[in-house]
């Protein structure tokens, strides 16, 4: 056992635990945030994703004492001030679920995805999204709500630069 720090969701928590336990586990078990699932243990369906310095890591595989000191992202961290990422109200307005069991891991890969590339082409989701599994075949509404979050986050920008453009000339 050893005390492990870490920084989640832009707070610090210190747990003492074995090095090696997948970070998924403490996310869990120790600091109840249950967005991220156990669905293979493999590293193999996504469905445990958080974001890590940008990237979608898949915490199932991933040692707690690889990501010390790291910003770690989970579901949990997306809204902001109450207000849904535009991601998470994209899923509603596209009503993306099933049973639910992986959107977890979609949410999280989409957000990485949308991060890097925010106006993707449907083959770029296509190819971002593809190793995040969905039994309940959710895939088309997973893409209309990809595409629709884009929109989102694209014209939010674009009014947020106009406004910051008129105040200079004002
Ligand atoms: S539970 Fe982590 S990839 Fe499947
Ligand atoms: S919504 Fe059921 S596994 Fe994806």
């Amino acid at each position: 056992m050893a005390n492990i720090s870490l920084r989640v969701n832009g707070k610090s928590h210190t747990v003492d635990v074995d090095p090696a336990t997948p970070l998924l586990y403490v996310l869990r078990n120790d600091l109840d945030l249950q967005g991220p699932r156990f669905g293979c243990g493999l590293g193999q369906c996504g469905a445990c994703t958080v974001i890590i310095k940008g990237e979608a890591v898949r915490s199932c595989i991933r040692p707690v004492s690889t990501v010390q000191g790291a910003e770690i992202t989970t579901l949990e961290g997306l809204a902001v001030n109450g207000k849904l990422h535009p991601l998470q109200q994209a899923w509603i307005d596209e009503q993306v679920p099933a049973c639910g069991f992986c959107q977890n891991g979609q949410i999280m890969t989409a957000k990485a995805l949308l991060d890097k590339n925010p106006t993707p082409t449907d083959a770029q989701i296509r190819q971002g999204m593809a190793s995040t599994l969905c039994r309940c075949m959710t895939y088309y509404r997973i893409q209309s709500a990809i595409k629709l979050a884009a929109k989102t986050i694209t014209s939010a920008r674009n009014e947020d630069s106009e406004q910051k453009g008129s105040e200079v000339i004002a």
